[in-house]
């Protein structure tokens, strides 16, 4: 049985005090057999998960770079994330290979580091919309995939949590209809069960992500290999957020 995770991703949104305000009302409408999680700004993540403590709400980064320390300006390591008690780490969004450059190679290395320091990864995979409309979705997805778990033992890869987001979905408000996201999601795990074999693809749980809304979150939720959702714009404001974990 799979866990349902309902993941919100607040991007470069709220300051300490809005994030404060935000998990507040989060945290006292949780639902029973949803996992939920806020990942948010490194600057806020002290403070809420002081505010989370006692509560199963649970935190994640949206980020991390793969060393311990050194000369990496601006950059966060998983000690430092390990230390605030992180429990979650977005690797791979769209964004951060779109305007920072991570290539599935820094993908990888990231998964293995946060694995390494007890951080489940949620890693992100999807296409752009010039490769959907070139029919190459899946060849895409697939290198993603296995670029992404390359040297992952299959003991891990029940920790690991992967979002297909097509990135043609992302912000727009234009969601994959539920049959294109389950169709993607199952050849997901059809790839994990390739790769390792059919025990360890039924343990991991796959979300979708992409204009994930109150309105659509049933449908996505009630397919069947989709175990959750990454959530953006969504996941900002408390009403919404909470209607969707309790889908
Ligand atoms: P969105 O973002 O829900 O605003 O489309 C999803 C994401 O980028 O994770």
């Amino acid at each position: 049985m799979r866990i349902p995770i309902i993941a919100g991703n607040w991007k470069m949104n709220k300051t300490i005090e809005e994030a404060i305000q935000l998990v507040k009302e989060i945290k006292s409408n949780l639902k029973d057999g949803v996992e939920t999680v806020v990942c948010v700004p490194f600057t806020a993540l002290s403070e809420v998960k002081k505010e989370i403590s006692g509560t199963k709400l649970k935190l994640g980064a949206q980020n991390m770079h793969w060393e311990e320390s050194g000369a990496f300006t601006g950059e966060i390591s998983p000690l430092m994330l390990k230390e605030i008690g992180v429990d979650f780490c977005i690797i791979g969004h769209s964004e951060r290979r779109q305007y920072f450059g991570e290539t599935d190679e820094m993908v990888n290395r990231k998964i293995k580091s946060a694995l390494k320091h007890g951080i489940s990864p949620i890693v992100c995979v999807g296409e752009t919309l010039e490769q959907r409309e070139a029919n190459i979705e899946k060849k895409v997805v697939e290198t993603q995939i296995l670029k992404a778990f390359d040297g992952i033992v299959a003991e891990e890869v029940e920790k690991i949590v992967i979002a297909y987001e097509p990135i043609w979905a992302i912000g727009t408000g234009k969601t994959a209809t539920k049959e294109e996201a389950n169709e993607i999601i199952a050849f997901i795990r059809k790839i994990i069960m390739n790769k390792y074999q059919q025990e360890i693809s039924d343990k991991v749980r796959i979300q979708y992500g992409g204009s994930v809304k109150p309105d659509n979150i049933t449908d996505i939720m009630n397919q069947s290999d989709i175990d959750g959702a990454l959530v953006g714009g969504a996941s900002l404001k408390p009403e919404e957020f909470i209607k969707l974990v309790s889908f």
